[in-house]
């Protein structure tokens, strides 16, 4: 089976949802494992149910109001060492700073327990009550900057009945919340191995440099810079590699040295496409943990810039120097 996902769980308290993403990564074929369990206090009941599921248990001492950067920084420090490629918050109510949410860039997921983008923060069944809706329910996002905020990738809607308290309303949320997380969690840790979600990623890249155009080359999908008529490729899109299904991209390097030296440097990102002869196209492997798309998108750049008409060029070189 492929390689599963590493997650890392951060919690405050009861720690339901932990348990849920725990119990889903007992089947075999769940695309993510629970490595570490932590959270900003020791004494929290869903570190010792972890601890008794054989979870590996990270306490740390809960931060002192100005000690909040050395704990980030030392939780940061466990979530490396251990390998972590993801972070779930499963309860954990402390606002995180934006410098760790930053290195961890689209790698932090979190249930909330509201139909997002309404309600953010707490007491979110009681103001779902109050407003009259028909429907509370959960969402799960990623977590950017802006609390409860980011993008939404899950949401179950959980009916409002007459007579609900929010505390009625909120142990059937829980119910929802307990099957959502861990199936949005898994679609979310295998869309980076899917080939189509690699190629969006892609095309958005490519698309948004100037006077760009998709085009197939050969059958895949290819993105070309320039008119209509002479416009040349920059970067293809790669779907085999040594006879083993992969995706990657190709992308123009500046010839046989660099090419070499990248394949012999990195072997696991570059490699070089046998079908196109010697040539100036290096592949870059997309279906890897932890791609890193900015890095992805300076390769485009740079291909682009290597093939676009000069008019293109011209412009984009003047506006460097500001
Ligand atoms: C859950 O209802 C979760 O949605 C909520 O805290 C509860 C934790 O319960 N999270 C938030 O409100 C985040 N803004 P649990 O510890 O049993 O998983």
């Amino acid at each position: 089976m492929a390689r599963r996902a590493r997650v890392a769980v951060l919690l405050s308290g009861r720690g339901s949802n932990m348990a849920a993403l725990l119990y889903a990564a007992k089947d075999e074929d769940c695309p993510y494992e629970v490595v570490l369990v932590s959270g900003d206090n020791p004494d929290a009941a869903g570190l010792r149910v972890a601890e008794a599921e054989g979870a590996r248990v990270v306490r740390l001492p809960p931060p002192k109001p100005t000690e909040k950067a050395q704990f980030f920084a030392a939780l940061n420090g466990e979530l490396k060492n251990e390998g972590a490629d993801y972070i779930a918050l499963a309860g954990f109510m402390r606002i995180i700073p934006v410098d760790f949410i930053t290195q961890w860039a689209g790698r932090i997921v979190n249930i909330h327990p509201s139909l997002l983008p309404k309600y953010k923060g707490l007491d979110t069944h009681r103001q779902a009550i109050a407003a009259g809706d028909r429907f509370g329910g959960c969402s799960v996002h990623i977590v950017t900057a802006e609390v409860d905020d980011g993008p939404v990738l899950a949401q179950t809607a959980v009916a409002i009945m007459p007579g609900d308290t929010p505390e009625s309303l909120a142990e059937r949320v829980l119910i929802a919340e307990h099957q959502l997380y861990p199936r949005a969690l898994a679609a979310f840790v295998t869309r980076e191995n899917d080939p189509a979600w690699i190629e969006a990623k892609v095309a958005e890249l490519a698309l948004a440099l100037p006077e760009t155009r998709f085009k197939t080359s050969h059958g895949s999908s290819a993105w070309r810079v320039g008119s209509e008529s002479s416009g040349k490729f920059f970067a293809i899109m790669w779907k085999r590699f040594h006879g083993e299904d992969s995706t990657a991209v190709l992308v123009k390097c500046s010839g046989q040295d660099e090419l070499a030296q990248l394949v012999d440097s990195e072997p696991d990102i570059y490699f070089r496409p046998a079908y196109y002869g010697p040539s100036d196209w290096v592949g870059v492997r997309l279906d890897r943990p932890n791609v890193d798309w900015d890095h992805v998108g300076q390769w485009l750049q740079r291909s682009w810039r290597a093939v676009a008409p000069p008019r293109l060029t011209k412009l984009t070189r003047a506006a460097d120097q500001f």
